[in-house]
């Protein structure tokens, strides 16, 4: 059974609501009746209403960038799952890189937002990847072998039917440099190993691995044509409608 390919927008901190709106004016057309990928934007909370809005009816979902695992509290800044799912959001980013880089993301705490993605009944896009040095130093399938076990420690193959993982080196991501498609595809199959010996193999045969870092228009065909990448988590390039539809179509 072939996977069927997510492609996702990461908007990070940018577009304001009314933007938001814009770019679904603009992309909904694009896209319209394409059913061969499944179609991802998560843009910032405070644009979900209106982009759940914008995208009522269509083929395309919206995703959250983090999700905090408690229900409710006082967690000054944070957004509960309990909040995603009432609004409609149906997936989340969990554990980016600038997540882990810049507001202290540890492997437990991406573990911790996992199973709260998961248990809510999100589908959470787990993001796992090494930076330069690692890699440099030829660790990067140790990085990557740690970071989803951590992940995925404490969940059973049932709870984690709708794990999605992205592969997303981080020296790739907004730098212009892309991993090369083989590249990429060997630290997919570092993941989908580590997922087998986690959740058993039918699991890991039918578990989606995203690449993301640096995916344009120009090579997106070529990444996707690796049987090892299930799609893509698509930054920069996703900002701009027509260039998001032109991944989507690749
Ligand atoms: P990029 O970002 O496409 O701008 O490199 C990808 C990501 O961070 O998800």
């Amino acid at each position: 059974m072939p996977r069927t390919k997510l492609i996702a927008a990461n908007w990070k901190m940018y577009k304001t609501p009314e933007q938001t709106r814009e770019f679904f004016r603009d992309f909904l057309p694009l896209v319209s009746g394409h059913s061969r990928d499944e179609i991802v934007v998560c843009p910032p909370d405070v644009d979900l209403a209106s982009a759940l809005d914008s995208a009522k009816g269509s083929n395309v979902a919206v995703g959250g960038q983090n999700v905090h695992w408690k229900q409710e509290g006082a967690f000054t800044g944070e957004t509960s799952s309990a909040m995603l799912l009432a609004l409609g959001v149906t997936h989340v980013i969990v554990g980016h890189s600038e997540r882990r880089q810049y507001f202290c993301e540890t492997d437990d705490t991406v573990n911790l937002r996992l199973k709260a993605a998961l248990e809510a009944g999100l589908t959470p896009i787990c993001c796992v990847g090494e930076v330069l040095e690692e890699r440099e130093a030829g660790l990067t399938d140790d990085v990557l072998r740690r970071q989803c076990v951590r992940a995925f420690h404490a969940v059973s193959a049932r709870k984690a039917s709708k794990l999605v993982v992205a592969y997303e080196p981080v020296w790739a991501i907004g730098t212009g440099k892309t991993a090369t498609a083989e590249l990429a595809a060997e630290a997919h199959a570092v993941i989908r190993r580590e997922a087998t010996e986690v959740f058993g193999e039918e699991f890991a045969s039918k578990l989606r691995i995203l690449y993301g870092g640096s995916v344009k228009p120009e090579n997106a065909s070529t990444l996707m044509a690796q049987e090892e990448i299930d799609g893509a988590l698509v930054g920069g390039a996703s900002l701009d409608a027509k260039s998001f539809a032109a991944i989507v179509k690749y």
